[in-house]
């Protein structure tokens, strides 16, 4: 990016101003230094529960994607401390099939997922991450109800978006050091015109290019990036979860037993390819297909490419002794079923003896 060039007289305001800031911070009595993210008392919570660790995280959207699980018999809250309260987050303690388990509800969107799982990653000791919630499905050959575990997750959302009159042969703007690329293809707005035919002068819209995500491995040189477009769930978790496969009890409605809707057949567990998602509910048939034409995905949701992209580039920390650790020993297990519906008598988890 070209750095615009500062005049003397704004160097020297500048150094004068942090000068300022340095010498109030300096000056700033001891009563008033801020607490860390975790005040004290909470740091220590969050050491007492490590000693009981490892866990897995159990990272879920919403409500009423976690309330079925919290009301599982399958799961049995901490009898000390079941929960602790951090930033805004509740994280719950407990046991799913004897597995000690971390409960946390993430909210809507990337950036609450990544955030929320980032906390989870940064104050407990994490072995791998289970993620679950709802998702739409752009496989015509799978139906409502059913369950899919896909093995790669893309966020679609990182976008460059082209200037109206420019084609597909037109270089990007900072593409030349890599900041940008058409490796991914592009969604060009003139291709979903209705009903008419493509408009000869095509749309102002023009096209939007995906863009693969920057991530820096805790492995890897500060500051120096590293491009992600498909992020990878744990291979061994990925693996265990063929034995969802073998399901066969889901219940043939969605919501519950009681309110819910008949579903024309039995719902099936799948393992599939790929996922990807953005903070961008997608109600939209035209994109639905396209997304499954350009990147061949099943599994179509708002927060699971940020849980595996925030679990891509933690250190693999505390829990060496893990069975779960990925082959490489490095970077932490990311293990994101997406569950298509709710169904009230789901209890996938006792099937995750990560
Ligand atoms: C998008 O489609 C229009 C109309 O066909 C075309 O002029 C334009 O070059 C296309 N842009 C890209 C990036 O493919
Ligand atoms: C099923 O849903 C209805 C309506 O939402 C609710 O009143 C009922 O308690 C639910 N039943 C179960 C078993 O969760």
């Amino acid at each position: 990016m070209a750095s615009t060039p500062w005049s003397p007289a704004a160097t020297s305001r500048l150094r004068s101003m942090l000068a300022l800031l340095l010498g109030a911070v300096a000056m700033a009595p001891p009563s008033s230094v801020k607490e860390a993210a975790v005040p004290a008392g909470t740091a220590r919570d969050v050491s007492r529960v490590n000693r009981q660790g490892p866990f897995v995280g159990v990272v879920v959207p919403n409500g009423f994607e976690m309330e079925p699980l919290l009301r599982s018999p399958e799961f049995s809250p901490a009898k000390k401390l079941p929960y602790l309260d951090v930033a805004g987050r509740r994280f719950r303690f407990g046991t799913i099939a004897n597995r000690k388990v971390i409960i946390v509800m993430t909210s809507l969107g990337m950036l609450n997922s990544g955030v929320t799982t980032q906390f989870l990653l940064t104050l407990f000791d994490v072995e791998g991450i289970v993620h679950f919630g709802i998702a739409g499905n752009a496989d015509p050959n799978l139906r409502i109800g059913d369950v899919t575990v896909p093995r790669y997750w893309m966020h679609t959302g990182l976008w460059y978006w082209q200037r109206y009159g420019d084609g597909r042969e037109k270089e990007l703007a900072l593409e030349s050091n890599g900041d940008s690329t058409r490796k991914y293809g592009a969604l060009n707005f003139s291709d979903h015109t209705a009903g008419a035919r493509k408009p000869a002068a095509g749309n102002l819209l023009n096209s939007v290019w995906y863009q693969p995500e920057e991530v820096f491995p805790a492995d890897g040189t500060p500051e120096s990036r590293r491009h992600v477009l498909w992020v990878p769930v744990d291979e061994r978790y990925y693996g265990l979860s063929e034995k969802l496969e073998a399901m066969t009890t889901l219940e043939r409605c969605v919501n519950n037993g009681t309110s819910g809707t008949g579903l024309p057949r039995r719902p099936a567990v799948a393992r599939v390819e790929r996922g990807c998602g953005a903070s961008v509910f997608v109600d939209n048939a035209a994109y639905r297909q396209f997304l499954r034409s350009r990147f061949g995905v099943t599994a179509i949701d708002m927060e699971t490419a940020a849980v595996a992209l925030v679990a891509l580039s933690s250190p693999y920390g505390r829990s060496r002794t893990s069975p779960a650790v990925a082959p490489q020993g490095r970077t932490r297990p990311a293990c994101t079923p997406r569950w298509r519906r709710r169904t009230q008598s789901l209890s996938p988890f006792a099937l995750y003896r990560c």
